[in-house]
């Protein structure tokens, strides 16, 4: 039998199969299960990976193959399930697609599923390893910047799909740091129906235990990102310090402005050169404890439990102090409480998916 470990992935679509191949790719891991309800894609990605176990339903597969990674690409609104089949079939470690969960009842029910069973996850908040991202990452960790005062995050897209992004690149910038509270706003109807079920724009800020101010701003109302064209990439994400600031453009390279410096560089948000290095790390932590994935579900889950706090904050006012200790269905709160008027934009751009 080979020694490499066995991944099941389940849901093969555009990300099951980037991780699948990614998984495919290193030699540390090889496929021994795909899953999908659509026979198509599954014939499609079965075909290409070549698996020894393929099917439609999770729970089977992952029996059958016997998985040390059980990774799972579905939309948002199985999580909780799968993370309960991985456990059942016995893997070692979860990778999982953002968001978490779809509140924070959710989030809580599958950390102490997790927490249970001893089964590590990773959540694929990839974008960290793009080269822009990193040059930040490291302007911010040399001092440059000097005494770190604001870490921001804003996006076009709505936020099921980017604010956990957002979030977990400024808590990384921001030193991991603890959440303390949350105040936030949201308007918009339109998107509490997608399968990112979201407001169409939530802005708020985040007071960090060492007293750094976080700011971030997700949809249709959110600045534009004029330097990026493709607008699912229109993401800013820095931080600001007494003496200069850095940030990255998901689709637009880097810049920062020290007192010694003006620089910019290049950089893309690109699956290709992402994926590897975040599959490589899975590999790390599966043969040595003590290398934690950068992504690790505990870093996700204080993510995610600040997004769900904005959301709480915007349905029913004032600060929302952390970490949450009563789960709650935050999107329900929302629907309740969101005005039914149209949402405002920053731009034309946002015209086709908000108007
Ligand atoms: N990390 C990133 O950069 C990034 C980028 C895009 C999407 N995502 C996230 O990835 C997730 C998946 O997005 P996608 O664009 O790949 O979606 P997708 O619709 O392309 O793929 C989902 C697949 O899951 C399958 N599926 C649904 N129910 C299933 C079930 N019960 N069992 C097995 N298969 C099932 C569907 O048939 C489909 O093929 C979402 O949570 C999304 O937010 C992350």
């Amino acid at each position: 039998m080979s020694d490499k470990h066995r991944v099941v992935v389940v849901g093969m679509g555009k990300r099951g199969m980037h991780h699948a191949l990614a998984f495919q790719a290193n030699s540390a891991f090889e496929i021994t299960g795909v899953c999908d309800v659509d026979p198509d894609r599954l014939a499609a990605a079965a075909a290409r990976l070549k698996p020894a176990v393929q099917g439609a339903d999770a729970l089977d597969v992952a029996l059958e193959a016997k998985p040390d990674v059980f990774c799972f690409c579905t939309l948002p609104q199985l999580r909780a399930n799968m993370i309960r089949i991985g456990i059942a079939s016995g893997a070692r470690l979860i990778a999982m697609e953002k968001p978490i969960a779809l509140s924070s009842a959710e989030a809580m029910e599958i950390r102490r599923l997790l927490a249970d069973s001893g089964v590590r996850a990773v959540v694929s908040h990839q974008h960290r390893y793009g080269e822009h991202y990193r040059k930040v990452k490291e302007t911010i960790a040399s001092g440059a910047l000097g005494r770190i005062h604001t870490v921001y995050g804003a996006a076009s897209g709505w936020m099921m799909h980017l604010l956990s992004h957002l979030i977990d690149y400024l808590r990384w910038y921001n030193g991991e740091a603890e959440a303390e509270w949350v105040m936030a706003q949201a308007a918009g109807r339109g998107k509490l129906s997608d399968a990112h079920p979201s407001p169409d724009y939530i802005a708020g800020f985040i007071q960090f235990a060492n007293g750094v101010r976080g700011i971030v701003e997700c949809g249709a109302g959110a600045p534009d990102v004029p330097e990026v064209d493709y607008w699912w990439r229109k993401c800013r994400i820095g931080a600001m310090g007494a003496e200069g600031f850095a940030e990255v453009l998901t689709g637009g390279g880097w810049r920062t402005v020290t007192k010694d410096r003006v620089g910019a560089g290049p950089g893309s948000m690109n699956y290709d050169l992402d994926m590897p290095p975040y599959i490589q790390d899975i590999a790390n932590w599966l043969e040595d404890p003590a290398q934690v994935h950068p992504c690790c579900f505990e870093s996700a889950y204080k993510g995610f439990e600040i997004m769900m706090a904005l959301c709480r904050s915007a349905a029913q006012g004032g600060q929302v102090a952390l970490p949450l200790s009563e789960g709650a269905d935050e999107l329900g709160l929302l629907a309740a409480r969101l005005p039914h008027r149209q949402v405002l934009l920053s731009t034309p751009a946002n015209a086709k998916e908000y108007a």
